[in-house]
């Protein structure tokens, strides 16, 4: 039986990974793509994805555009990453299809409150959409089978030394997906730094001349030049596909339950996952919460389902 899943992303390089794992696995049957405000503007992550489903030749899905900024903060993008596209590096065509009409907060409620089968959720940028689908027909909680998210840090994080930078946009939006009694994995840096492309991913790229992976070749090339100019990264970490191997193989990624807390007053640490490893809070534990990566077949899962498109 496939899974069943709406995937909610701001496209975004590592993104636009998660959407073709997504989208090919025989394991998950992907009913929707919503975008979001993040690593760009919602415009922009909106024609990022419609793009990358076109040139994957990726017609089945829905993609509706959502929350054009966070719930109480002014948008903020990170085009030292991704570039002042979202998607820089590869040119990419026109895409070849348009936004459904349907807003990605009113497409969620639907489909969760509608749909006959369980349905997980995706999120691969900030939680935005999510919390206000939540906070406009709450009756979908309890109808969201689970919510794996890639957002988060146990220790030190990628925005501000507190913050990854998902939960730091919308701290807001975080706290109320953290709180709203939903099963929730979160997929952290502590997962997604170890699902580095080294020289041997590419090389596994380079070798199938298929338009897909040349599209993913030159992707990561410019990925991996703005995480070295930025973090020193020596290879770049895909973090969003790693919520879609989790997924589809669970057994990739050992997790933890534990309470975690958003924080979002703090001068110096809004937008923190506080993530309580040894129980101190006595607080009941509330997230399933992700710290190690099989590596090896992740990159194997990746690439083997790359390789399923012409
Ligand atoms: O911190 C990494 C996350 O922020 C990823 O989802 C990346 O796409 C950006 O959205
Ligand atoms: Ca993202």
């Amino acid at each position: 039986m496939r899974l069943k899943a709406i995937l909610d992303c701001d496209p975004g390089h590592d993104d636009a990974l998660a959407i073709l794992l997504a989208a090919h696995h025989p394991a998950l049957e992907l009913l929707a793509i919503t975008t979001v405000s993040g690593n760009q503007s919602v415009e922009k992550t909106s024609l990022n994805a419609l793009k990358v489903c076109s040139l994957a030749h990726i017609f089945d899905v829905p993609v509706a555009k959502g929350m054009p900024q966070p719930l109480i903060r002014s948008a903020r993008y990170a085009a030292e990453i991704h570039g002042e596209s979202g998607l820089d590096g590869p040119a990419l065509p026109d895409p070849l299809f348009s936004l459904v009409p349907t807003h990605a907060v009113d497409l969620m409620i639907d489909l969760f409150l509608h749909s006959a089968d369980d349905i997980t959720l995706i999120a691969t940028g900030p939680l935005t959409n999510v919390a206000a689908a939540m906070r406009k027909e709450p009756a979908i909680i309890p109808r969201i089978a689970g919510i794996t998210l890639m957002g988060g840090a146990i220790g030190i994080g990628n925005t501000t030394p507190a913050s990854e930078f998902n939960i730091w946009v919308d701290p807001e939006a975080a706290a109320i997906v953290f709180e709203s009694g939903c099963p929730l994995t979160m997929i952290p840096l502590e997962v997604t730094h170890k699902a580095l492309a080294t020289p041997s991913v590419f090389q596994r790229l380079t070798t199938a001349h298929k338009t897909i992976t040349t599209f993913v070749y030159e992707l990561l090339t410019f990925f991996a030049d703005t995480y070295h100019t930025n973090f020193g990264f020596a290879a770049p970490p895909v973090h969003d596909p790693c919520a879609v191997a989790y997924l589809i193989d669970p057994t990739l990624v050992t997790t933890k339950l534990m309470h975690v807390d958003i924080e979002t007053t703090g001068t110096w640490t809004a937008g923190r996952t506080v993530c309580d490893l040894y129980g101190q809070s006595t607080l009941p534990s509330n997230v399933n919460v992700g710290y190690t990566l099989d590596s090896g077949r992740f990159w194997d899962l990746m690439l083997d389902t790359l390789m399923t498109y012409d």
